[in-house]
Formats: structure tokens, C-alpha cells, sequence
């Protein structure tokens, strides 16, 4: 899908530190009392209940999870992507600083605690600004660039909890550190849009803009004031505010109202400089030659402070339901490392959020249980026949043969009974009498049939008859 704007903007271009070990900040008194305040008018909470917008990943759910992290897991390696685990804990200035002040995720999401030791620290709400601090402070800039790194795991927002949208959930994160080439751009929506794809969500829809660089950024943000000023009796408090810290968080907000008015606002792609138009070109140019759906979306600028130049999200295009959000989103952040250590170092990278993905993937019905069923039941009977049978599972499990069984109960009749209910094709039956004559007894479940059979065959026999 190409929008017009996006056919205006190529045929435009064709005319011609270690974070400064951050010492504990002291809680200013007001925060403290508010603290204070919160503890003692707590409502007596159910603890047998999760924390509010945060879930149990139930066995269920599990084959979602592994699904996910095995297809991007196996992506990272074929692009060359290497994996990185930050720790879940950072100091909180390494998020003011890199995920900025003005974010709502800073400002208002951020878990923040006070150590024992008396540091200031956070639970990550992203990861991004970790893994730039890994970067600068394992001295990956030594390394050939660009770095590509990969992560996987929880992270935190304090939300208000909705579909969608959780207190506790799990991004896959890429970073691609060292290049400001637009191919690198292309790279990370590639390797989205094709991980979406492979997981069977095949209707995904780039929505992409570029938000320029510090220089043309100067010029858009001037004519957003002026069209802002005029409107600004009707902002919601937070984007009064906004005005005058970060006006391009104005586009950015979800009150009705500001909604209207950031749809009326000068567009930044009006005032891109040179090099930010040709850069956007060249990645809409791409999009066209890989056949990615996409649309250019003028307003889309991201609820982070750290972007220069693209931005983009990742949606299912036929989803009318909450699911319709961003399941991926990412974008260049080519001033973040500078801001760390005064290195010019150009990076850009995405993160998916995994429960929305799974949400999705759940209500299109669409499996994600590996191939290879289990369909052969281990049953047995007595003591002696039980440690013959943990042995023989063994056996099993070397051959790459799934069984299932369930050694804790004695009765056969409830072990064929539960054979029965996970409709396995076969049992096994190992008794104390079958064992003594190295034997097992093999039971067809749909006719009922029994064959006794030596043990040392019994792999070779089921493997036939399956
Ligand atoms: P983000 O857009 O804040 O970007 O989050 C990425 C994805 O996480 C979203 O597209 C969404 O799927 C998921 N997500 C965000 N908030 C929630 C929530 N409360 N509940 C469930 N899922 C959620 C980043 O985090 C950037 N660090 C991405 C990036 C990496 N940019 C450059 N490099």
C-alpha cells in the first residue's frame, strides 16, 4: 500500500558511559511524604491475586511465549543479531536521560526504588536505553560496526490497565548500533515484518514517518509552536506543559481533543532537511522493492524522546479490536549515544510487545504447538516396574519419541483412563510380571488390542506403527 504523500516525498527527492555512575539522587521530601501517604490509605489488597495489570504466564500460555522466542531467536541468528540480557534493574537517571524527562513513561510509568544501599533505581520500562549503556560501558564501539544486538524479556510500565496494554509485559528487542545507513532501517522493519509473517499474522501494515534531525527538527518545531499557541486554550494540562518542553509530544497524545488539534498541525515531512528527505526516500524506495505494505503516516511521532529521523510502527492491518495497536514499534535514534558519551554513534532498532502479538494470535486461532504430538501413553504398575519404566523413558527421550505418563499414580485403570482422555494413539503397560520378563505390554487404545513385546524392540515397534 502506497499513500500519496509517500509518492510526493520520492518523486520530490528524484528532481534532484557508563551512565555518570549515577549517585543516588535524594527523594524530595514532598515525594516521600507522598509515599508516606499511599502506604497508610492502602486498601487492604487480596494477596492470593497478581498486582494489578500483571499475569501469571499459565503452562497454557507457555507454547505462545517459546513459539515467539524461538522465531525471533532464530531470525537474530540468521541476520547476525547477538543476544544480550541487561539486568531489570538500571539506575533511574539511565532512563531519564535516555528514554527523556518528558515521557510519559518516565514522568508518570517508571517503578522506581530506593535501595538498601540508598540508589535510586528502576525497573526497566525499555530496553533500549540498556542496551546503549552496554555498549558504552563493554566498549563495543572497538568492535566492527555496526553491533547488532538482541533482547528478550519483562519490562515495566505503571499503565492503567486495558486490553492490550499491561503493567508487566515482554518486548523481543533488536538494536542495530553504528550505521546511519537507511538500509539499516530497512533491515530492522524487514526482519519485523518478516518475524509477524512467519508467526502467521500475514496482513502487517508499516506505518512509518520521519521526524527529521536536530537541524530541520528546529525549523518544524518553530511552526508548531506558532499553530500550538493558538490552540492552546483547548491542550489538556499535560500538553499546556508540553508546549513549552517537548511541543512534538503534543502530536503524540491520546486525549480527544489534542487529538483533533495535532490533526490540524503543520506536518514535520514539510520540513525535513536535505538529507532527512533523502534518507526517508530511500527507505520508502526499499519498502516498495521488498513489497512491504506501508503507509506513510505524517503524524506519527512515538512516545519517546530519543528518535531523530524514522519512525514506525507495526500493525495487523485487518484488526478492528483493541489488537489494532502497535505490536511492533521502533525507530532511528542517531543523538542517544551522544548524549551517554559524546561518541557520534548512529543507531536505530524496534521492540515487539509479545502478549500482543499472542493476543492476536489467539484470536485469529492461530497454532503455535510444535509438530509432533505425543501419542504413546506410559503406564505401569508397582515399585519395581516404576524405576524399569523411569529407565525405559529415558530410552524414549534419546530417540527424540515424546510420551507422556504419569508415575505418581498406581491404579492402571486411571492411567488408561487419563491415556484415554489425551486420545493417545497407543499405551504402554509395564507391570512387575512384564518387567521380571523383560517385556512390556503394547495396547492399541482404539481397538483395545494387547501384544506383549520384548523391551529391547519396543522403541523399534512403536516407531512402525506410528
Ligand atoms: P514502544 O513502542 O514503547 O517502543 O514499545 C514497543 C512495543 O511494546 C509496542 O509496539 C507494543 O507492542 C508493546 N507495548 C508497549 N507498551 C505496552 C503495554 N503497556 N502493554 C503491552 N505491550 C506494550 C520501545 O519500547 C522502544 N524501546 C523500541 C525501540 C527499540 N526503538 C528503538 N529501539
Amino acid at each position: 500500500m502506497v499513500n500519496k504523500k509517500a509518492e510526493k516525498i520520492k518523486k520530490r527527492g528524484k528532481d534532484k558511559a557508563k551512565p555518570d555512575k549515577a549517585k543516588p539522587e535524594k527523594v524530595k521530601p514532598d515525594k516521600e511524604r507522598k509515599i508516606k501517604k499511599i502506604k497508610q490509605g492502602k486498601k487492604k489488597k487480596n494477596i492470593l491475586q497478581t498486582p494489578t495489570g500483571m499475569s501469571d504466564i499459565l503452562p497454557e500460555d507457555q507454547p505462545y511465549f517459546d513459539k515467539i522466542l524461538r522465531t525471533v531467536e532464530n531470525f537474530s541468528n540468521f541476520y547476525g543479531f547477538k543476544k544480550i540480557s541487561p539486568p531489570i534493574l538500571e539506575f533511574t537517571e539511565l532512563f531519564e536521560k535516555g528514554t527523556g524527562i518528558d515521557t510519559d513513561i518516565v514522568e508518570k510509568e517508571m517503578y522506581t526504588l530506593r535501595t538498601k544501599g540508598g540508589d535510586l533505581l528502576s525497573l526497566r520500562p525499555e530496553f533500549t536505553p540498556s542496551l546503549v549503556r552496554a555498549y558504552i560501558e563493554h566498549g563495543m564501539m572497538n568492535l566492527p560496526q555496526p553491533v547488532k544486538l538482541f533482547s528478550m524479556g519483562p519490562v515495566f510500565r505503571h499503565e492503567r490497565p486495558q486490553a492490550g496494554r499491561y503493567r508487566q509485559f515482554h518486548q523481543f528487542n533488536i538494536e542495530v548500533i553504528g550505521s546511519s545507513k537507511p538500509i539499516v532501517d530497512i533491515e530492522i522493519i524487514y526482519f519485523c515484518y518478516n518475524i509477524l509473517y512467519s508467526l502467521g499474522i500475514k496482513d502487517a501494515l508499516v506505518k512509518i514517518n520521519s521526524i527529521g534531525c536536530r537541524d530541520c527538527r528546529l525549523i518544524s518545531k518553530k511552526y508548531l509552536i506558532n499553530y500550538l499557541k493558538k490552540k492552546q486554550n483547548f491542550l489538556c494540562p499535560d500538553c499546556k506543559r508540553r508546549l513549552k518542553s517537548n511541543p512534538l509530544r503534543v502530536l503524540d497524545c491520546k486525549k480527544e481533543t489534542c487529538r483533533q488539534i495535532a490533526a490540524g498541525a503543520p506536518q514535520l515531512l514539510d520540513h525535513l532537511c536535505k538529507d532527512c528527505h533523502s534518507h526517508l526516500k530511500r527507505i520508502l524506495e526499499f519498502l516498495d522493492e521488498l513489497k512491504i505494505p506501508y503507509i506513510l503516516e505524517p503524524r506519527l511521532v512515538r512516545g519517546l524522546d530519543y528518535y531523530t529521523r524514522t519512525v514506525f510502527e507495526i500493525v495487523a492491518e485487518n484488526e478492528k479490536s483493541a489488537s489494532q495497536d502497535a505490536l511492533i514499534g521502533g525507530g532511528r535514534y542517531d543523538d542517544l549515544i551522544k548524549l551517554f558519551s559524546r561518541k557520534d554513534v548512529p543507531a536505530c532498532g524496534a521492540a515487539g510487545g509479545v502478549e500482543r502479538i499472542i493476543n492476536l494470535l489467539k484470536e485469529r486461532k492461530i497454532n503455535v504447538h510444535q509438530q509432533g504430538k505425543s501419542e504413546v501413553f506410559f503406564a505401569q504398575l508397582g515399585d519395581s516396574a516404576k524405576i524399569r519404566a523411569l529407565k525405559l523413558l529415558e530410552e524414549f527421550r534419546k530417540s527424540n519419541f515424546l510420551t507422556v505418563h504419569s508415575l505418581s499414580k498406581s491404579s492402571l485403570a486411571k492411567q488408561l483412563l487419563l491415556a484415554d482422555k489425551l486420545g493417545m494413539r497407543y499405551s504402554l503397560i509395564l507391570g512387575e510380571e512384564e518387567a521380571k520378563k523383560d517385556s512390556i505390554i503394547l495396547r492399541d487404545m482404539k481397538t483395545g488390542k494387547q501384544t506383549l513385546i520384548k523391551i529391547s524392540n519396543i522403541i523399534k515397534e512403536v516407531k512402525k506403527r506410528l
